[in-house]
């Protein structure tokens, strides 16, 4: 991680051997609030929105820029309201996302209604609120109509396109699994119609009384950091565009919106995925077979000779700037759309980041519980704290290694190697042999880059309540989400009647 004197980036800063957030110490935080602990930079999350919106009318001077974060990498009642504040709209998916985006008080204009399956209620809810409806399925067109009948008002709406088929043809970040092309990756997992589809709706829509056509929406997501992808992306959906709206009469979109997918600069994506790790462990699995007629002893040293060198590493190389990819998609773009047909005159442009706005105004702080010291028949150390990977299923999912400092001991060597493992009865296994100073039990363990997708994924597994979140806003803190407690863990059971013991 690069430093420069005491400063990690703009909310980071280490202090007399201590991390601090803005301008408080996480140790004190810690105390005061507890641990384990999600802890966010109100300065950082509208300083990453203010950069957002700078660079991107930077390089789109002919309309307006929007900016709507997605809500699911963050939708803390309190962090929406920043968004908010900043003139901001909202990409929401759920039902649950609309209410939190309401209650923030974005404009409902600037609101974006994604997701399938949309049901009957939550469209009727998106009609009457005037918020846009990012149209996903053939269903929902039916059901607007239905709705702008009845309350007789017109819905605006776009049609959203699956991710284009560009010339950018390399392994996905998205699947650790396997080395899937992004074309392929882009196909399978991303939401949106067919073109076919986009074309046919978008004609029905054309001749609707009550429902207006304004644009179109594409989310292209993190399949690589590289501008390249980003500037193949763009010119396959001004591609794409043209051809829809050339099926469409000439038709011309008042809005396009390109969706997310930017890193953060420490990019912690798939970091704990080599590519090499198949054919290392595949080499590792062969010859401890063919040892295994020599004897255990024998097995165990060489073992443990191969083993001892392995150090698992956060991410090392920063992704490009905000502004690199503000330049390379609104250039792109500009050029390809007037090449296809489409006026950029007037034309707002909306994209929807969540990692890269969150990201790196989020860190968890976690504490050394526990530290296990096995000296045979290999060497191995397991630190274990007092968070979980359950609490980290955003990133898990997505082969996540965040980069991280303990928070007491920011100026200690990195003399060791250790297996930081969480709480639970699962694997666990948060950070695999990483370097770790001379640990001890009371330690905080501050993982960075965690502001998106963490927090809100969640889960109770083995019966444990979740952690509280605090905001930092200069020198002041205050919690935005209070821990859980034990009893609201089991707050949905239900024991049927025939289950309750009888008195005896
Ligand atoms: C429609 C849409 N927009 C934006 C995002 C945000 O993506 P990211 O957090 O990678 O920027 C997502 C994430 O899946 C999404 O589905």
């Amino acid at each position: 991680m690069k430093k420069t004197n005491g400063k990690i980036d703009d909310c980071l800063s280490t202090r007399n051997g201590h991390l601090f957030i803005e301008n408080l110490d996480t140790v004190e935080l810690i105390k005061r609030y507890g641990s384990p602990l999600f802890v966010f930079s109100e300065d950082q999350i509208r300083r990453n929105v203010r950069r957002f919106q700078k660079a991107f009318q930077k390089g789109w001077q002919n309309g307006p820029v929007k900016i709507l974060p997605a809500a699911k990498a963050n939708w803390i009642t309190a962090i929406q309201r920043i968004l908010a504040e900043e003139n901001c709209g909202c990409d929401i998916y759920s039902p649950g996302e609309l209410s939190v985006a309401l209650e923030a008080g974005f404009d409902p204009q600037i609101i974006s209604v994604n997701g399938v399956p949309k049901d009957e209620e939550h469209i009727y809810k998106c009609v009457k609120t005037g918020v846009r409806i990012t149209i996903d399925s053939e269903e929902e067109v039916d059901m607007i109509a239905k709705a702008t009948s009845e309350l007789d008002i017109t819905a605006k709406v776009r049609l959203r396109l699956k991710p284009a088929i560009s010339g950018f043809i390399r392994h996905t970040d998205f699947s650790a699994e396997g080395l899937v092309p992004t074309d392929i990756a882009a196909l399978v997992y991303k939401g949106g119609l067919s073109l076919e589809k986009v074309i046919e709706i978008g004609q029905k829509i054309l001749k609707m009384k009550n429902v207006e056509l304004v644009g179109f929406h594409e989310h292209h997501g993190r399949h690589h950091p590289s501008t390249l992808y980003w500037k193949e992306q763009m010119k396959a959906f001004a591609r794409d565009l043209g051809l829809v709206c050339k099926n469409l009469n000439g038709y011309q979109p008042e809005e396009i919106d390109i969706g997310g997918g930017f890193p953060v600069p420490r990019d912690p994506f798939n970091a704990m995925t080599h590519y090499s790790d198949p054919l290392q462990l595949g080499a590792l699995h062969a010859i401890s077979k063919g040892l295994k007629v020599l004897g255990s002893d024998i097995r165990y040293k060489t073992l443990a000779k191969l083993i001892d060198p392995i150090v698992s590493k956060p991410n090392q190389k920063s992704a490009p700037t905000v502004e690199d990819y503000a330049e390379v998609c609104t250039s792109t773009l500009q050029e390809e759309l007037l090449k296809h047909g489409i006026k950029t005159d007037g034309l707002l442009l909306q994209i929807e980041p969540g990692r890269a706005i969150h990201g790196d105004a989020g860190i968890h702080l976690t504490t050394v519980r526990n530290i296990k010291r096995l000296t045979s028949p290999i060497r191995w150390t397991v630190i274990i704290v007092d968070t979980t990977e359950f609490w980290f299923t955003g990133g898990r999912l997505e082969h996540h290694l965040h980069d991280y400092v303990f928070a007491n001991k920011t100026e200690a060597e990195m003399t060791g190697k250790a297996d930081i493992d969480g709480r639970s009865c699962y694997g666990d296994r948060l950070m695999p042999t990483v370097l770790v100073p001379d640990v001890e039990v009371g330690d905080i363990l501050a993982l960075l880059d965690t502001g998106a997708y963490q927090e809100v994924s969640m889960n109770n597994f083995n019966a444990m309540p979740r952690p509280a979140s605090v905001l930092v806003s200069g020198n002041k803190s205050s919690i935005i989400r209070r821990a859980e407690r034990e009893e609201e863990v089991f707050i949905r059971d239900v024991i049927p009647e025939h289950l309750f013991k009888e008195e005896v």
